[in-house]
């Protein structure tokens, strides 16, 4: 196959590359080198340094139609991950989410139309954030999917999301693909667009194309710059230091923890394997950890004192609690052994204290907290912590 990974230099795409390429195709990497995500100096991006030599990288921003088109000239398969990934940051730079994650898909889409018959396989990563909150399980009324939650309600430290139709408290369920899309962020509408973009123009080209809806995914090779980015990324670095996490809400939000090796298997089983149609697929173990569950993991991990603070603060257009139903994927594409969040864990401190000069800077995290705070999308709690 001759692919084409559009934000194949980020974390997801270069690991994707290599085993693609490791496997006998012919991939290419095409990305935009986001000084957000790789640093100014490309030299000292860890991804695009695992791939430069060994695979071809071309420079494209998927809005910019002309290098689009020229990048995609003799391809048969495309992977679309090229997006912006901050759901904090998303509340605020609107414009540049909907324009990255909106525009430049929609520019995807008009050439899979364009050259009808030149694709086999069209893959776009996709994100849990689509559906907002979720399912839940309310005693009277079933399974049911509650509304965004309410800001005054947190600002009075009542974090839990309720049942839409009797305010009642409800236990958690984990996500269907057929389950209502109601994101809650701007991120999340952009990567509904993304995955409804890319699936329809595919349908209408008659291109077999996968979505998949990834959960919370970490592991060695995630942007250790951003820090806008991941908390496995801002934690560990705020705990090898011996500073202090600032853990939202009341501690207790969950996430579904996803290890980088189990992402890259499903994104080349949906690439390589015989599939007619489109289709939607959550990518997750199915298993929560709590933010103090990441914390304290680290911190044992590492040998380190879990030092937190539990702020009361939250940002706003974030979710509670989220967990993949995997029965679909497992069904569609095959099962997989997951790896467990403590091995995972493990794996990634060890590729971080290989790195030690990548730090996050304290100031560039402190800054991204004051940012949001100015603009009113980083409420409750009583400060940033100093
Ligand atoms: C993440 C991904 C997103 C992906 C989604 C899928 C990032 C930035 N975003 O969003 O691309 O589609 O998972 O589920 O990786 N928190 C703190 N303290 C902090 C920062 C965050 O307590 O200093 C909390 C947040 O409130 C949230 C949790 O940590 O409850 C996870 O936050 P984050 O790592 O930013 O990821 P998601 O928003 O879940």
């Amino acid at each position: 196959m001759k692919i084409l990974i559009l934000g194949g230099a980020g974390f997801i795409g270069s690991r994707t590359a290599r085993r693609l390429s490791e496997h006998g195709h012919d991939v290419t990497v095409a990305d935009s080198f986001d000084p957000q995500i790789h640093g100014e100096d490309l030299a000292k991006s860890p991804t695009l340094q695992t791939i430069l030599g060994r695979i071809g990288v071309v420079a494209v921003d998927v809005r910019d139609a002309a290098r689009l088109s020229r990048a995609l000239d003799g391809v048969d398969t495309i992977l679309h991950f090229a997006a912006g990934t901050g759901t904090g940051q998303s509340m605020y730079q609107i414009h540049h989410y909907a324009d990255v994650n909106v525009g430049g898909t929609a520019r995807v889409a008009e050439e899979i139309i364009r050259r009808k018959g030149q694709f086999r396989r069209v893959v776009v990563s996709s994100s849990r954030a689509v559906y907002g909150e979720g399912a839940a399980l309310c005693a009277e009324h079933g399974r049911v999917f509650p509304d965004m939650r309410d800001t005054a309600a947190m600002e009075g430290g009542q974090f839990e999301t309720v049942c839409p139709h009797c305010a009642k408290p409800v236990s958690f369920a984990a996500s269907l693909e057929t389950d209502a899309n109601q994101p809650t962020s701007i991120y999340g509408i952009t990567k509904l667009a993304q995955e409804q973009l890319l699936l329809n123009a595919a349908r209408a080209a008659g291109v077999p194309a996968v979505a998949l809806r990834y959960q919370n995914v970490f592991g060695p090779g995630q942007s250790l710059k951003n820090p806008y980015t991941g908390i496995l990324s801002i934690f560990s670095q705020l705990i090898r230091d011996g500073r202090e996490v600032n853990l939202f809400e009341d501690g207790l939000a969950t996430r579904d923890f996803v290890f980088i090796d189990d992402v890259v298997h499903y994104n080349v089983e949906a690439t390589v394997q015989e599939l007619a149609g489109t289709h939607v697929l959550n990518v997750g173990t199915g298993v929560r950890q709590t933010l103090v569950d990441v914390v304290t993991t680290l911190a044992a991990v590492t040998g380190r004192p879990p030092k937190y603070r539990i702020s009361g603060q939250f940002r706003l257009g974030d979710i509670r609690h989220a967990a993949a139903s995997t029965d679909r994927v497992a069904r569609t594409l095959g099962a997989h052994p997951f790896v467990s969040f403590a091995d995972g864990v493990r794996q990634f401190v060890e590729w971080t204290e290989g790195l030690a000069s990548e730090s996050q800077s304290e100031s560039r995290y402190r800054n991204s907290l004051d940012e949001m705070k100015s603009l009113g999308l980083l409420r409750g709690g009583a400060s940033v912590p100093s």
